[in-house]
């Protein structure tokens, strides 16, 4: 890339960001019934995890995804091990997830004592891909006479499998959910990233048996720190509740708890604000789907690749990715615009690669690879003016 274009870049990220010294990559706005709500919940005084506001975000989730039912849950990272848990995975056993993913997919799996098992992703979607999830199995796995999908060169059972929607672009997620049947592994979708992402007409996390958002403070809609678990089966869902308050058999003073459970459960301050940002969410993804159209058209004149919204999807378009031409380029972009107040970020190092998980199963990730050298994350936050 010259430099005319760095100039161009940095000078249309200050345009769509006004007075601002430092533009992040996404930070939050308040700009709805926040105030409101989170003093009413502290005026109510029930500001931990039973309240008015919970149930409604419960309610506002499953009507915006879809879903029968939706658990909040403290943040993203304890809903996936929640979701895992109630997939019955076992220490021991394996899932297959991505290595192109945040950290907190592939720690969830490790908070089981499950072992990560790594497929590579599509190019377009940025996520798994189905035709890899198939590859794998069909020269890897082996399905026993329990019905469960084993690993032939690990002996382990394969139990669930966890896509992620990377970035909020949809991945082929039917196509997934078909493969998953067949070898009856449980799947569960990491929908952290994307709220307001649909494929083919349906939202992100509800083609699983179980889908998991994030609410945190960089996500389309925050609640501070916050998650959510949905599925349209309501024993898991209500196992999901029973779990992520200690397990406690509800009673009007005895305390007793009939297995061993989770303090996991969403205080009625964080949902009060969850609530307030959940009834902006229209109007926050028509401000973040304009501002890709203007990248696009950015690109477009530059000759860079932007990652639009793949075929069939609508993506929330949470944030904002290029694709470079190599590993020196993606760190000239990196430097130029970071050095000048713009913050950019390359994707995560591939899971593969840390320590923790180098010694977990790979499928070569041929695409995961190439992909790790070039994408940058551009500002895509809601623009105040915009
Ligand atoms: C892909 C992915 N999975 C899981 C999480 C975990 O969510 P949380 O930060 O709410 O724990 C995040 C985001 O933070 C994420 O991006």
């Amino acid at each position: 890339m010259d430099l005319k274009s760095l100039q161009k870049i940095v000078e249309f990220v200050k345009e769509q960001f006004p007075n601002q010294v430092n533009i992040p990559l996404h930070a939050p706005v308040f700009i709805g019934n926040e105030r409101k709500y989170v003093i009413d919940a502290i005026d109510s005084t029930f500001v931990s995890s039973v309240g008015v506001y919970v149930t409604r975000f419960e309610e506002m989730i499953a009507a915006i995804t879809g879903v029968k039912y939706a658990v909040a849950i403290v943040n993203g990272t304890n809903a996936l091990h929640m979701a895992l848990l109630l997939a019955n995975v076992q220490p021991q056993d394996e899932v297959i997830s991505q290595s192109l993913t945040f950290i907190a997919t592939t720690n969830a799996i490790s908070y089981i004592g499950a072992k990560p098992v790594f497929i590579d992703v599509d190019k377009d979607t940025l996520g798994m891909s189905p035709v890899a999830l198939k590859a794998f199995l069909e020269s890897n796995a082996e399905k026993k006479h329990d019905g469960f999908t084993y690993n032939k060169s690990t002996g382990k059972r394969i139990t669930a499998c966890v896509p992620m929607h990377t970035f909020g672009l949809p991945c082929r997620i039917d196509e997934i959910g078909v493969i998953c049947k067949q070898w009856n592994i449980t799947l569960i979708e990491d929908a952290a990233e994307s709220l307001g992402s649909y494929y083919k007409s349906n939202h992100t996390g509800s083609f699983g048996k179980m889908g998991v958002f994030s609410f945190n403070g960089n996500k389309t809609v925050t609640c501070g720190g916050g998650g959510a678990l949905v599925t349209n089966d309501e024993l898991i869902a209500k196992r999901a509740k029973h779990l992520t308050t200690q397990a406690k058999v509800p009673h009007k003073w005895e305390f007793v708890h009939d297995s061993i459970g989770y303090n996991y459960r969403m205080p009625n301050l964080n949902a009060a604000l969850a609530c307030a940002q959940l009834e902006q969410l229209e109007l926050f993804l028509e401000n973040k789907r304009e501002l890709a159209g203007n990248y696009k058209k950015l690109c477009g004149k530059l000759g860079i690749q932007f990652i639009a919204e793949p075929e069939n999807s609508r993506a929330n378009y949470w944030l904002n990715v290029l694709l470079l031409k190599n590993l020196e380029e993606r760190n000239i972009f990196l430097e130029y615009t970071n050095s000048r107040g713009i913050m950019t970020r390359p994707v995560w190092e591939l899971m593969s690669r840390l320590q923790m998980f180098s010694s977990c199963q790979t499928d070569g990730l041929e695409n995961s690879i190439w992909l790790a050298e070039r994408l940058v994350n551009l500002p895509s936050g809601f623009r105040v003016n915009g």
